[in-house]
């Protein structure tokens, strides 16, 4: 007998439909399965046996042959126990075939017959519905997730036993129903705020500036002045993620396995900040089967790296090409894959190993050959490519005990956005012109031509500040400055 299962993998951030067929045939008792499988999925075959005959159904002892198909791309991962499993019932007409063909099922099996989350459900969702299958029927724990998706039931099983009973149409599993509006605003809400920093009025306006632009900003002081804490507020004054925004960045977070349980939608934009020792495949992406790193997590938001000088200096060299590309391709010998990688770099650094070099209250130990090389330890390249240099001193005391709050960062992000509306309208009809739009927040080609030249460079960045300048100029009530020709920096 055969019987043929629909299920999914996913390749890069999106999915394609897989179509595991299972033939069962009379003779020596074997388990074959085909199709370039990887080790997990080889590993299958043992997990489906035990749940198999742990949730009361016969194993047949006859020569199972497993094919995946399309069969010229390696399959990975442990999601296809279930459409297996799923196979092997149909082929011995343990089940009923009929609502199988209107259904995609994948889920990895324990050993008892329990069906356990997977990677990638958001995306294997968005394949089901364009290939126009009716429902999808996944582990109960990636509901929430898969369940944004609408044109399709999405559909959650707790063990093979409920999927058995809902196949031969016995019982119904429980549909996610997601209200994707309304936990969208529920979600886009922020936990800190900049009305939590005192003073700093100096570096919170450069980080709006960095906002408003999209550019990379480094920050430099002394230890204890709030490097770390102005960075983690940068997000909530970054334009609120679209929809369009959240779902893609769902899809890189849902295949790097990131997203907790649970959870069905990255709305925030996303704050990473990757320790130090982080190796160049753990920021760009890695493994035998490319997974997205720091950077590609980082999509849509902001990249901090804390202590700069400390990260090794072939891993900071690997960010510049995701920088200027806002993608990153990672080529093994398997496959090559691209995933997104737009994002808004913050670095933070103290100016020399003891970290008081300027610093009016403390003395530097450190010396001008000391300083020297601390500093050397960041190339040109990167600085290159960070537009804003801003030296954080320390808060005094006095200010710091002072009990009223800064500005609230959504006062902030009013005046982010109007920026960016300003940019829009100035570049639209300037071909080669970088701007950011409310899709990317960070530089992204408007109208046809545009070569990433340093010197193009140089000049957008330079007139990405000037929108928020001409607002600023507005609200002093100051004289409006007017956009400049290209090579003619414009000032605040
Ligand atoms: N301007 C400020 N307003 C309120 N709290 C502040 C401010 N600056 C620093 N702090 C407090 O000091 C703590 C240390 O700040 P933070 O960790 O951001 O310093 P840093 O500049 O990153 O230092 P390091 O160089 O040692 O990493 C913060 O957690 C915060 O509680
Ligand atoms: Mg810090």
């Amino acid at each position: 007998m055969l019987a043929r299962v629909r299920s999914a993998a996913v390749f890069g951030i999106d999915a394609y439909l897989v179509d595991v067929e299972t033939d069962i045939a009379n003779g020596i008792p074997t388990f074959a399965t085909v199709g370039l499988p990887q080790g997990a999925v080889k590993e299958g075959r043992e997990r489906v046996y035990a749940a198999l005959a742990n949730t009361g159904f016969t194993f047949p002892l006859k020569r199972i042959t497993v094919n995946l198909a399309p069969a010229d791309i390696r399959k990975d991962g442990s999601a296809f126990d279930l459409p297996i499993a799923v196979g092997i019932l149909a082929a011995t007409e343990q089940i009923s075939p009929e609502r199988l063909g209107r259904v995609a099922v994948l889920g990895e099996l324990g050993l008892e017959g329990a069906i356990r989350p997977v990677r990638g459900a958001l995306p294997v969702a968005l394949a089901t519905r364009a290939a126009g299958l009716e429902a999808l029927v996944l582990p109960r724990e990636n509901l929430p997730e898969a369940g944004v998706v609408s044109g399709v039931r999405v559909l959650g099983a707790g063990n093979l036993a409920e999927l058995a009973d809902f196949l031969d149409g016995k019982a119904e599993l429980t549909e996610a129903s997601v209200d994707l509006t309304a936990l969208f605003a529920e979600r886009t809400r922020d936990d800190v705020d900049f009305a939590e920093v005192k003073g700093q009025a100096h570096a919170k306006r450069a980080l709006e500036v960095a906002a408003a632009g999209g550019h990379n900003i480094l920050m430099i002081g002394p230890p204890g002045s709030g490097k770390t804490m102005l960075a983690r507020r940068i997000p909530t004054i970054l334009p609120k993620m679209s929809l369009e925004e959240a779902l893609e960045t769902t899809k890189i977070h849902s295949v790097a396995g990131v997203l907790p349980l649970g959870e069905s939608l990255v709305a925030r934009r996303p704050f990473r900040a990757p320790h130090h020792t982080i190796s160049d495949a753990g920021l760009i992406g890695g493994g035998s089967y490319p997974r997205p790193g720091e950077v590609s997590l980082a999509h849509s938001g902001v990249l901090f790296l804390d202590e700069l000088p400390e990260f090794r200096k072939n891993v900071l060299e690997v960010l510049r090409q995701p920088m200027e590309d806002g993608v990153v391709t990672i080529a093994r010998a398997v496959m090559s894959l691209t995933y997104p990688a737009r994002f808004m770099l913050a670095a933070a650094m103290n100016p020399c190993p003891c970290g008081y070099f300027g610093d009016t209250q403390h003395n530097c130990v450190c010396g001008p050959l000391g300083v020297e090389r601390y500093l050397a330890r960041v190339s040109g390249p990167l600085l290159d490519r960070i537009d804003l240099h801003l030296e954080v001193p320390a808060v005094k005391y006095r200010a710091l005990a002072d009990q009223g709050g800064g500005e609230p960062s959504e006062a902030v992000r009013e005046r982010v956005d109007r920026a960016r509306a300003v940019q829009r309208e100035r570049f639209t009809t300037r071909p080669g012109v970088y701007a950011v739009t409310d899709r990317d927040h960070t530089p992204r080609a408007l109208g046809a031509g545009v070569s990433p030249h340093s010197q193009d460079r140089a000049h957008h960045r330079r007139s990405r500040g000037s929108g928020l300048a001409r607002i600023a100029a507005r609200e002093r009530g100051d004289p409006v400055p007017q956009p400049r020709p290209p090579g003619i920096g414009v000032r605040e």
